[in-house]
């Protein structure tokens, strides 16, 4: 399946590298608002280019595009690329609200192609064997679901491109950029709050979005918890979930389940051992989750099916973290 690369900055790359390592899989081409930048990754990589999303799709002959575009300009060029008639499959968050992502959703559905999003930490064997035990009801009812997200970003990080850390942009600070990965995690597996009180502040970093939050979040299957996310914890700390239910509890950290209790029971999971990582530096990431949505975004074309994260998924976690947002800023719970 031939796939073409909108934005050609961090994390095109790993998805060339993804696309590359995906048998069946080829880059045909890439584009960029930023036409030198697009020309520089062309030239680096043996890629042709081109100057618009319609072209990249008409003549270059992309059939699936991926979206690695500021988080806030993920919209506008998939309604280009549905209308050209490509699938997409676009980085997380979808984008920064839910109006937005309702609007890809409805543009992909109209134009009668896929609409994917990429959200790869629940891809990984820890998140998905957490899912399978909760699914069986194995912890009974669940009692208290944290999220501990403990990212490190520089300075250096959000001076990088003029994009990051704005409300414009980035859409948030912490919680939306990083910690999107594990808001998406934890609401996977225990479902959607029934409220959410939040407290986003700027504490050490010149940026305009939050860089520490933390929320409290009664949780609709009755139990609370908490989410903290932060750019702030030097060196950055892997990412935990701990949930707590009637018969046991599940702690995961970073993509591994470290701990297994049922019954007054601990298991053994077999796992592989790679990590989703990010926490300390955002290029420390395998390429494995990306491989994963490649692989299932080429089979839900080629089987009409949905792939693994919708648009009417990736809006949950989007959801949560705006909620959170709002909270903050009116200093009162915000029900969903
Ligand atoms: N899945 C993951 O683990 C992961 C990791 C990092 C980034 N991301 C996501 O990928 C997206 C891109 O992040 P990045 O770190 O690669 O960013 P980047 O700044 O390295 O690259 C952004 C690209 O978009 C272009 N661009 C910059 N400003 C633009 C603007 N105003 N309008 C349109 N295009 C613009 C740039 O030329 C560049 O090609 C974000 O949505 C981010 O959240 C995902």
């Amino acid at each position: 399946m031939r796939f073409g690369l909108i934005g050609v900055g961090m994390i095109a790359d790993f998805h060339r590298r993804a696309i590359q390592n995906v048998e069946g899989a080829e880059v045909v081409g890439v584009t960029d608002k930023f036409p030198e930048a697009a020309r520089k990754f062309g030239e680096q990589h043996g890629i042709p280019v081109f100057e618009s999303i319609e072209k990249l799709v008409k003549e270059g002959g992309a059939e699936i595009v991926t979206i690695g575009t500021p988080s806030g300009f993920h919209l506008e060029p998939t309604l280009e690329a549905a209308k050209a008639g490509a699938h997409v499959l676009s980085e997380k968050p979808m984008e920064i609200t839910t109006e937005r992502i309702d609007r890809m959703t409805a543009a992909c559905r109209e134009a009668g192609v896929k609409l994917g999003g990429i959200l790869q930490f629940r891809t990984f064997d820890g998140p998905k064997k957490a899912k399978q035990v909760l699914s069986e009801g194995k912890l009974g009812r669940i009692l208290i679901a944290d999220a501990y997200i403990k990212y490190y970003r520089t300075q250096d990080y959000y001076n990088s491109a003029a994009w990051r850390g704005t409300w414009a942009l980035d859409g948030g600070g912490a919680t939306m950029n990083q910690g999107v990965h594990w808001v998406d995690c934890i609401q996977w597996l225990v479902g959607e709050p029934e409220w959410v009180q939040g407290l986003a502040s700027t504490l050490d970093h010149q940026i305009e979005v939050e860089d520490a939050c933390h929320a409290i979040v009664r949780w609709k299957s009755g139990g609370q918890g908490v989410i903290e996310a932060t750019t702030c914890a030097k060196p950055g700390f892997e990412t935990r979930i701990e949930i707590h239910g009637e018969k046991g509890s599940i702690l995961l950290e970073d993509t591994r389940i470290k701990r297994l209790v049922i019954d007054d029971e601990e298991e053994v999971v077999e796992q592989v051992a790679e990590k989703g990582g990010g926490y300390g530096d955002p290029k420390a990431i395998s390429t494995a989750g990306h491989e994963y949505h490649i692989r299932d975004m080429i089979e839900a074309v080629k089987n009409n099916r949905d792939p693994v994260v919708t648009g009417a998924e990736a809006r949950k976690s989007v959801r949560l973290i705006t909620a959170i947002y709002e909270s903050s800023r009116g200093g009162k719970r915000v029900h969903f």
